[in-house]
């Protein structure tokens, strides 16, 4: 990791979760992260800790709505100005709605969409573009996916999440055949978690919170920092290797 050192990464989703213990796990790498999420007030907390906790890199929490093109384009624009650009970027934030194909609302599907594949998708543009004007050939672009993205789960209400997901599969493998084809070094993986205990599932049974509460009660579920560990693995591997997709459940978990 020791190259990564100074060097610039974007988290999204860094307010809570899995994109807190990623942001949290680059700090004590030494990085300069930029944590960006809507709820910034838990970035600056987290900003706080890391920096009480005298870890040698910095937390710059920014207020953004991934749903949003402009938002991110000025996150973009304002890495740009104050930091140079960005070396890193990990397209994190995501979320679940419970809109079923059958009876699900459009603007349920569209919540996930614009979040999960487009504001993934011009994160991972505008920080390949960042990477190219300033030369930086040995970039990464991960992308945390889900197993979800690669079986279809037996629930109704994960289905649409479920297609956003097979989207990132795709994604992150065409990502990685571009990039060969522009003839840079700039590396694509995703990593690809069963259920990790956060605030998704109270956030996708926003009306059932004992139903999200049963869904991390009946094993014993990955940890954020599971996942932190993963990235940091992918980013500690040497320039010439090329991990594609992490595939990581709870041992208990069965589908
Ligand atoms: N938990 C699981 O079991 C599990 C399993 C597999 C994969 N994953 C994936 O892991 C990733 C992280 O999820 P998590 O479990 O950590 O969930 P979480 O605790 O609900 O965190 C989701 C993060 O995404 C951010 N986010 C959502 N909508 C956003 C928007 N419009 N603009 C900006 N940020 C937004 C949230 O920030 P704000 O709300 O503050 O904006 C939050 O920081 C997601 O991509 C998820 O699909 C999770």
């Amino acid at each position: 990791m020791e190259r990564w050192r100074d060097r610039l990464a974007l988290v999204t989703g860094a307010s809570g979760g899995v994109g807190a213990a990623v942001a949290r796990a680059l700090v004590q790498q030494g990085l300069k992260v930029v944590g960006c999420a809507r709820t910034v007030g838990n970035i600056e907390e987290l900003a706080a800790e890391c920096k009480s906790a005298g870890y040698p890199g910095t937390l710059i929490p920014y207020r953004c709505d991934l749903s949003n093109e402009e938002d991110i384009l000025s996150m973009f624009s304002a890495v740009r100005s104050q930091h140079s650009g960005v070396d890193i970027c990990i397209n994190n934030a995501g979320l679940a709605r419970p809109d079923t194909l059958l009876s699900g609302s459009t603007s349920g599907w569209k919540d996930m969409f614009n979040v999960n594949v487009l504001g993934l998708s011009i994160c991972t543009r505008e920080a390949y573009q960042s990477m190219r004007e300033r030369k930086v050939d040995d970039g990464h672009i991960i992308n945390i996916n889900s197993m979800s993205g690669h079986q279809v789960p037996p629930q109704s209400v994960a289905h649409f999440y479920s297609a956003t997901k097979y989207a990132v599969t795709a994604l992150t493998e065409g990502l990685r055949q571009e990039l060969r084809e522009a003839q840079t070094h700039i590396r694509a993986t995703c990593i690809s978690p069963g259920v990790v205990e956060t605030q998704f599932a109270f956030k996708l049974h926003d009306k059932d919170p004992e139903k999200a509460a049963a869904t991390y009660e009946h094993m014993k579920c990955l940890k954020p920092e599971d996942v932190a560990k993963a990235v940091i693995y992918v980013l500690s591997t040497p320039p010439h290797v090329q991990v594609g997709d992490i595939q990581m459940r709870p041992t208990e978990q069965v589908t």
